[in-house]
C-alpha cells in the first residue's frame, strides 16, 4: 500500500503547499478502515493558514482532485479521510504479488548494509533452560526479518565459557564426578555438580581457594586444566545443538567469550591509552559518573577480566571486522546496566561501535508452578518443554485427524510452532506467562491457528489444481471480503520494515494473525471453486497470495509453514 500513499502525497502537494514527503509524514492510518485508508489531520495547517481544521478539511476536499487514485475524499473534524479506489488497488496488490511473491513492495532497505545479532547465548554446564527460550526465538526472528530487508545478517551465539565458575567446576567434577558417564547424563550432571560445590563450599571455604586456582591454572593455559574445560563445553554443547535443531536455528558463529581472551589485554590497554582506566581499591575500572552510571569493571583486584571486559572486546571485534549499520544484542532485560555501560565506555573511547549498540531486552518468561514434572529439580529445561508441546500436538492431530501423513513431522513443527509464537505474540517488553491450554488452541491466536490457515489455503490450492491464471474479476476483487484481505496483502512489506525498526517481532506475529482471520473471513463468505471462470481465477490468485504471504509471515517468526494439518 505504500506506493499508493507516496502517488497520493505527490498529488496533494499543490494543495497543501507543503513538499511530497512532508505530506507523506503527516498521513494516518484511521482507527476504524471504513473511514478510509489515509487520514491527514489538519491541525498544523491551521495555524499556518489561520482558519480553524475543519474548515481546512472542508475547503481542501472541496477542491482536489484525486481522479483515478481514490473514491472518496471526505473531511471530517480536523481530518481529510481519503479511500483509495479500490478495484485500482486491489488490481495492482494481485498482480504486483502475483508477479513478485514475497518481494512486492520490499525496498531493500539493508542492500549492502551489515547487522550483528549476538542471540540465544546459553551458559555452558549449565542447563538450557526456558530462562533462554525468549533471547532465542526473538533473536532467530529478528535475524530473518533483517535478512528479508536485504541486510546481510551475522548471527552470534556468544556462548558463555569462560569465567571463574569453570573453576568450581572443575574443583567438583575431580571431587565427586569423575568415572561418572558425563556422555549419558551430560550437562544435567554438570549442573548437579556445580549445585553439589555450592553447597559443600559453604561449610569449606578450602573448595573456593582450590577453585581459584584452577581457574588461574585455566587462564594461563595449563594442559589438564583446559582438558576438563574442552569436555564440558563438549558435553554442552551437544545438548545446544539438539535444541537447535528442534528449533530449526542456525548460527553464522559461535563465539564463547573464551574466544575473545586474546583480545582483552589489547583492549584494556586501548582504554588505558585514552587514559579513561582508573585503579580503585586495586581494581580497573572505567569511571561513568559523567554518564550517571556506577563504573565499569575492566578487571578485578585479583588480575581476573569480567563478563563485561569481554563484552568490550566482542564489540570492538565485531564492529572492526564487519563495519556493521547496528550491533544488536538480544539479552534480557536484568542485563539493561551491562548494555549502557558498554555503549558508555566505546562512546568514551571514540569508537563509532559506541553508537551501534542496541540492546534488544525483553520481560521474563514466566511458567506457572507445577505443570512441569521437577524431575530435574527446579530447572525447567526448554528441552522438556519443546517434547511435551510435540506430544500434546501429536496427540490433538490424533484426535482431530489420525488419517494425516507424516504425523510425527507435523506434530514436531506444531508442537514447536506453538510455544515459539506463545512468545513472539507478546511484545517483547511485556513478562510472558507461559499456558498450555492457550498456545495450543487451535481457535485462538495460536501458532498451531496460523499453521492451520496455511493449511487450509494450501488445501483450498491443492483442490484447484493450479489455475489461478487469467483475467482479474473487478467483482471478486473489491467485495467486502476480499478488498480488506488484500489491502491486507499490500501491508506486508511495510510491516516487516517497522519490525526491524522496533525491534520486534511482535509486529510481525500481529500481522499473521490479522491477515489470517481475514483470510478466514474470506474463505467462510466468498464462493472460491465452482464460482464462475473469472471470478474463480481471481479468488485463486487471492489464496495464493495470501499462502505466500502467510508462509513468509511464518518463516520470519521461526514457525513453519505446514501443508496439510
Ligand atoms: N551468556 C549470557 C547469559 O546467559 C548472555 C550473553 C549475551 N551476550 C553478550 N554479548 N553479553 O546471561
Amino acid at each position: 500500500m505504500e506506493q499508493f500513499r507516496q502517488q497520493l502525497a505527490a498529488r496533494l502537494a499543490p494543495y497543501m503547499e507543503k513538499p511530497a514527503e512532508e505530506v507523506r509524514s503527516m498521513m494516518e492510518t484511521p482507527p476504524n478502515p471504513a473511514w478510509g485508508d489515509v487520514a491527514i489531520p489538519c491541525f498544523t495547517l491551521a495555524k499556518v493558514k489561520r482558519q480553524a481544521p475543519a474548515k481546512i478539511a472542508a475547503a481542501l476536499a472541496g477542491e482536489i482532485d484525486l481522479l483515478g487514485l481514490a473514491d472518496k475524499v471526505e473531511a471530517v473534524g480536523g481530518y481529510l479521510n481519503i479511500t483509495f479506489d479500490s478495484s485500482l488497488v486491489a488490481r495492482e496488490i494481485i498482480s504486483g504479488l502475483t508477479r513478485e511473491g514475497v518481494d512486492y513492495g520490499n525496498a531493500k532497505i539493508g542492500q549492502d548494509k551489515k547487522v550483528v545479532i549476538d542471540f540465544s547465548s546459553p551458559n555452558i554446564a549449565k542447563p538450557f533452560g526456558i530462562g533462554h527460550l525468549r533471547t532465542t526465538v526473538i533473536g532467530h526472528s529478528l535475524s530473518r526479518i533483517y535478512a528479508e530487508l536485504g541486510y546481510d545478517v551475522v548471527r552470534v551465539n556468544h556462548i558463555g565459557d569462560w569465567g571463574t565458575q569453570f573453576g568450581k567446576l572443575i574443583v567438583a567434577y575431580t571431587l565427586y564426578g569423575e568415572g561418572d558417564s558425563l556422555v549419558q547424563d551430560g550437562v544435567e550432571k554438570l549442573f548437579r555438580l556445580y549445585v553439589k560445590f555450592h553447597q559443600e563450599a559453604e561449610a569449606n571455604f578450602a573448595l573456593e581457594v582450590e577453585a581459584r586456582e584452577w581457574f588461574r591454572r585455566l587462564e594461563g593455559g595449563d594442559p589438564v586444566a583446559r582438558r576438563y574445560w574442552e569436555l564440558f563445553k563438549e558435553v554442552s554443547l551437544e545438548e545446544f545443538k539438539r535444541v537447535y535443531q528442534v528449533l530449526g536455528i542456525e548460527f553464522d558463529y559461535i563465539l564463547g567469550e573464551s574466544f575473545y581472551e586474546p583480545y582483552l589485554a589489547p583492549t584494556i590497554q586501548e582504554i588505558a591509552d585514552k587514559g579513561l582506566a582508573v585503579l580503585s581499591d586495586g581494581a580497573l575500572i572505567v569511571d561513568l559518573e559523567s554518564f550517571g552510571m556506577p563504573p565499569c569493571l575492566l578487571k578485578k583486584s585479583d588480575g581476573a577480566t569480567l563478563y563485561a571486559t569481554r563484552d568490550l572486546a566482542a564489540a570492538l571485534y565485531r564492529d572492526r571486522l564487519y563495519h556493521p549499520e547496528l550491533l544488536l544484542y538480544v539479552v534480557g532485560q536484568e542485563q539493561t546496566l551491562v548494555f549502557r555501560q558498554l555503549a558508555a565506555v566505546l562512546k568514551l573511547m571514540g569508537e563509532p561501535a559506541g553508537d551501534k549498540v542496541e540492546h534488544v531486552s525483553f520481560g521474563l518468561f514466566k511458567f506457572p508452578e507445577g505443570r512441569m514434572s521437577t524431575r530435574r529439580g527446579n530447572i525447567i529445561f526448554l528441552e522438556d518443554v519443546l517434547q511435551r508441546s510435540i506430544e500434546m500436538a501429536a496427540a490433538i492431530i490424533e484426535a482431530k485427524n489420525p488419517e494425516l501423513q507424516d504425523k510425527a513431522e507435523i506434530a514436531r513443527q506444531v508442537g514447536v510452532g506453538a510455544i515459539v509464537f506463545g512468545d513472539l505474540r507478546h511484545g517483547r517488553i511485556k513478562d510472558v506467562t507461559f499456558d498450555w491450554d492457550e498456545i495450543l488452541n487451535f481457535d485462538g491466536e495460536t501458532g498451531p491457528y496460523l499453521q492451520y490457515t496455511h493449511a487450509r489455503a494450501s488445501a483450498v490450492l491443492r483442490k484447484a489444481e493450479g489455475s489461478t491464471g487469467g483475467e482479474l474479476s473487478d467483482f471478486a476483487l473489491t467485495d467486502e471480503y476480499a478488498l480488506p484481505l488484500i489491502k491486507l496483502l499490500g501491508e506486508f512489506a511495510p510491516t516487516v520494515a517497522k519490525a526491524a525498526a522496533f525491534f520486534e517481532p511482535s509486529v510481525v506475529a500481529r500481522y499473521v494473525l490479522d491477515l489470517a482471520q481475514e483470510f478466514n473471513r474470506f474463505y467462510h463468505n466468498c464462493r472460491i471453486i465452482g464460482s464462475d471462470e473469472k471470478v474463480e481465477g481471481t479468488r485463486l490468485a487471492i489464496v495464493l497470495a495470501t499462502k505466500t504471504i502467510l508462509a513468509r509471515g511464518l518463516y520470519l517468526l521461526g514457525l513453519a509453514a505446514v501443508e496439510r494439518m
